[in-house]
């Protein structure tokens, strides 16, 4: 090392190697499950320069899972993204032993891993918005009433719950604040009714593809048009990404099983030695 070059040199003593890598993914999943995989040591120096305990590691190209283990088995919060199937064959099963304590392979012995935690499992769904032949934005043919007023109510930081006794009520904010969501078209003697309906006691958020009347006419309503309202939550162009994520989804609650579908959690209580991950999340 000189004053001006700074060298670091890694060898696989310490860090691991492409052998050691390929042991640790066959131990997991079989022979030969992945073409490169990394040792599990190797990614726990990196994550040892980059992050403290409790930080949050992504791996947006989750591969065969090493990154979220590795960080997981060391304390840190993960993302991981993966669009291949191992998903379900490789990675859920991998971060579930990792959390039953049952990996005592890769860098488990040396961290002394015991296992806890948890994690959240979602799948994305199509995107909410299409262009038309037009280079217009429409509401994405896939989504049905019910998938376009449930992905509507989580962008707006609504409970999703659609009534039985008010068409109109699909979820709510509070137990006075509720919103409606309708590709239709609404006159103004509609919305009056609406309005009538709701009362002066509560609020309704009204989402509609569009509206013939004043928008502001209606005390107790607030009607917007959806492309144009899902559009305003959406960012894109920016030099800096610097999202204003309001309604981050939350934990179920009670904890529900591991779908296949859909979204849900695997947990475990966490090992008191080892602290909660995800407390904040775990039921
Ligand atoms: C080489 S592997 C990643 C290895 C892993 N990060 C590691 O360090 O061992 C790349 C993975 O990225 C996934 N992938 C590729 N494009 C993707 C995308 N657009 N979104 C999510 N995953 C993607 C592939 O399916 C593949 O599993």
């Amino acid at each position: 090392m000189d004053g001006q070059n700074t060298w670091s040199w890694w060898p696989n003593s310490e860090v691991g190697h492409n052998q050691e890598a390929k042991k640790e993914i066959n131990i997991l999943f079989g022979a030969d499950a992945f073409d490169t995989p990394k040792p599990e040591r190797l990614i726990r120096r990196i994550i040892e320069l980059a992050t403290n305990p409790n930080d949050l590691v992504l791996d947006s190209f989750a591969g065969s899972g090493t990154t979220g283990a590795v960080a997981h088995k060391m304390g840190r919060r993960w993302i991981m993204i993966e669009l291949g199937e191992h998903c379900h064959t490789h990675i859920i099963p991998r971060l579930q032993k990792v959390i039953d304590g049952e990996d005592q392979g890769g860098i488990s012995k040396a961290v002394n891993w015991q296992g806890g935690g948890g994690f959240r499992y979602y799948r994305l769904a199509p995107s909410l918005l299409e262009k038309d032949k037009w280079g217009n934005w429409v509401i994405n043919h896939d989504y049905n009433a019910t998938m376009l007023s449930e992905a509507l109510c989580k962008l707006e930081g609504f409970s999703y719950a659609p009534s039985d006794a008010a068409y109109w009520q699909h979820g709510h904010s509070t137990e006075r604040d509720f919103v409606y969501v309708t590709t239709a078209s609404l006159t103004h003697e509609q919305l009056q009714q609406l309005s009538d309906e709701v009362g002066p006691e509560r609020t309704l958020l009204v989402l509609c593809t569009a509206f013939r009347a004043k928008a502001d006419a209606y005390p107790n309503l607030t009607v917007k048009k959806i492309p144009r309202q899902v559009l305003s939550r959406c960012e894109w162009g920016h030099d800096d990404y610097s999202l204003q994520v309001e309604n981050l989804p939350q934990a179920p609650s009670p904890p529900a099983p591991l779908p296949l579908a859909g979204e849900g959690r695997k947990s475990k209580p966490a090992n008191a030695a080892q602290g909660g991950l995800f407390e904040e999340g775990e039921a």
